[in-house]
């Protein structure tokens, strides 16, 4: 953090991937009307978060990172949510019951509404418009006007995050993810697949063992634990307007915390060590994360734990590593090497989203179950090697019956992509390829 830290201070450097507001006026009357907004998460929370944290960081837990790669302001719906839950507590469910190790879960969710782009222009047809850069800008229709980014939408993104958090914190505190309801977070479509069918095998184990457990004489009515689930949200902190908006001084601490979500992460495209993204996490106290593409070196790295966590404080940073299947080896081992030897409390959690999406022959963007699977291999193949602990994973998936990823046990082929292409951004995992991964995922946690 610099000495001269504040909630605006990234405004004196350089911030890439921020959208070009045509109407100074209107954006600034947005940003001031969300700085009078409620918060949306208490520090409190994000303390909690970071406590979570630095357990996975020492090795007694494990971090599961999941959600939309964009949420959409149209594909807003209770069932939506719902489902997105339910795959998400069916994944730890099979991750706690087989490995032992706990999970900490955090959605990609209520609030991830920005995309930074590798161009700022696309051409779809023969015309060339503005980039779509998540429905916070603008939107994605294919037209010039819809491309215009809008500061209402930043009003927007608040109320749906708000409306998201509300009916999360209703599910998971309220009844829904109370653990004697583990095979009614099996959903149809999952059920009858094989992964669905081998779900309800550990269900039918979990209850057993809340049987045996009533049978030995523990009260489990009054097990607050068995009865309701820690869920935090994370987001990309791209659109540092909002999230300065958002960020207030708590009132027990003093300190700056970014409201806007529990956990807050850099992108791999804005990460520059001097530059305006890690200048703002570097200042606000929730969990952070930064995504650690190939090109990073090893003293990037320890660089980057320097300046966002020079009082290495656990549970503070996670680094986020997307190398691809074919590198994740080779580039993350040296990296992992100097962390450890700079004594750095970090997280290390996998994404095998982002470094292996490719345009099918169809033209879709989308990945492999074979490649996503292959660089969780990878990396956990990297930590066995450094003697590091492969702390979690940060997984694009939609609790939706959807054709975006190729493969996984009911093998989506290249002609099956067109049926239920539904992504705004980038290709998701399914219910069943998620749940499919959650098992390999536990074995290699077990090994
Ligand atoms: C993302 O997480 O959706 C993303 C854009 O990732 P990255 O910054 O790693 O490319
Ligand atoms: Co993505």
């Amino acid at each position: 953090m610099s000495t001269d830290w504040s909630p605006s201070s990234w405004r004196d450097r350089a911030a890439g991937q921020q959208p070009d507001w045509p109407d100074a006026a209107a954006l600034d009357r947005a940003l001031k009307t969300l700085a009078s907004y409620p918060p949306l998460v208490f520090a409190g929370e994000a303390r909690n978060l970071m406590a979570a944290l630095a357990r996975v960081g020492e090795g007694r837990a494990f971090l599961l990172q999941a959600g939309d790669c964009a949420e959409s302001f149209d594909q807003f719906s209770a069932d939506a949510i719902r489902d997105k839950l339910k795959v998400i507590l069916q994944m730890a469910a099979v991750l706690t019951y087989s490995s032992g190790v706990p999970v900490v879960k955090v959605g990609r969710i209520a609030g991830q509404y920005g995309k930074p782009r590798s161009s700022p222009v696309e051409k779809i047809g023969d015309v060339e418009l503005p980039s779509f850069r998540g429905h916070i800008v603008n939107d994605i229709a294919p037209t010039a006007d819809a491309r215009v980014p809008d500061p209402d939408r930043l009003l927007t993104a608040y109320h749906q995050s708000a409306a998201t958090l509300n009916l999360v914190r209703a599910f998971t505190k309220g009844g829904f993810a109370d653990i004697n309801r583990v095979h009614a977070w099996n959903q149809e479509f999952v059920a009858n697949s094989a992964e669905g069918q081998r779900y309800e095998i550990i269900a039918g184990e979990i209850e057993r063992a809340l049987r045996f457990m009533e049978a030995c004489g523990i009260d489990l009515e009054t097990e607050a634990q068995l009865h309701q689930v820690d869920f935090y949200t994370s987001h990309e902190a791209l659109i540092l307007g909002y999230e300065e908006a958002l960020t207030r001084q708590d009132s027990i601490t003093g300190d700056w915390y970014d409201t806007s979500a529990h956990m807050v992460w850099i992108g791999e495209r804005t990460r520059e060590l001097d530059g305006a993204h890690v200048e703002f996490h570097s200042g606000v106290k929730n969990p952070i994360g930064c995504k650690v593409g190939p090109s990073m070196t090893p003293s990037d790295v320890v660089d980057l734990c320097e300046t966002l966590n020079p009082e290495r404080i656990p549970g503070r940073l996670t680094l986020i590593s997307r190398m691809g299947a074919g590198a994740v080896e080779e580039k993350l081992r040296p990296l992992l090497a100097a962390v450890r030897e700079s004594g750095h409390p970090v997280v290390w959690a996998c994404d095998p989203m982002h470094g292996n999406t490719f345009s099918s022959s169809s033209g879709h963007k989308t990945r492999d179950f074979d490649d996503v699977l292959a660089e969780i291999r990878g990396f956990f193949a990297a930590h066995r090697a450094e003697g590091t602990w492969p702390g979690g994973v940060h997984i694009e998936l939609t609790g939706d019956d959807v054709t975006e990823c190729l493969g996984g046990s009911e093998k989506i082929l290249d002609a099956d992509l067109p049926d239920r292409y539904e992504t705004m951004c980038d290709p998701r995992l399914n219910g069943r390829q998620s749940l499919d991964l959650a098992f390999q995922l536990s074995e290699l946690l077990r090994a």
